[in-house]
């Protein structure tokens, strides 16, 4: 596993988009950590270092966005108003993981599915802490591939 500290929200996102320099079709990126963690800050790291024209946003309230960057899709999903594996299967997650694509779920966590058995590519799982009060732009990013 690689940690890595961040101190600012520019430094999170230099972080990711170096990253997805190592991300390929079939991978798959579940990011957590708790709320206002970075979650969506590191996903649109991603997304801007796999060349997408826009900025990516949260897609907390449509659960999924499309990028059509350079070489690659990616489907950014925000897991956090669903409840089950079924309401995984409804905005199109699996078949997101089957396709030749990219997928990024913020909050995977919150459900629980074990990923391995369904992605075919390399999985990572991003993990996100915020530091102490002190230091208010701290965060202590986590980066482990599990498959
Ligand atoms: N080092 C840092 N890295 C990332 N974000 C930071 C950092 N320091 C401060 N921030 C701030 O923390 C907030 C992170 O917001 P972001 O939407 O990415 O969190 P999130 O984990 O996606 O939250 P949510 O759980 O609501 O989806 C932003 O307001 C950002 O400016
Ligand atoms: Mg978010």
């Amino acid at each position: 596993m690689q940690k890595i500290e961040s101190s600012s929200l520019l430094e999170t996102e230099y972080i990711a988009k170096y990253f997805a320099a190592s991300l390929k079709p079939y991978d798959f990126v579940a990011v957590n950590g708790p709320l206002g963690a970075g979650k969506t800050m590191f996903s649109s790291g991603i997304i801007a270092g796999k060349g997408a024209n826009i900025v990516a946003a949260s897609p907390s309230y449509s659960v999924m966005n499309r990028y059509d960057c350079k070489t690659v899709i990616i489907n950014h999903f925000d897991f956090y108003r669903l409840k089950t594996v079924y309401d995984m299967e409804n905005c199109g997650f699996f078949d997101s993981l089957e396709g030749k694509n990219i997928t990024i779920a913020e909050w995977a966590d919150i459900i629980t599915v074990d990923y391995k058995k369904y992605v075919s590519g390399n999985y990572y799982n991003i993990n996100i802490k915020i530091g102490s009060s002190e230091k208010k732009e701290k965060r202590y990013i986590e980066i482990e591939k599990i498959l």
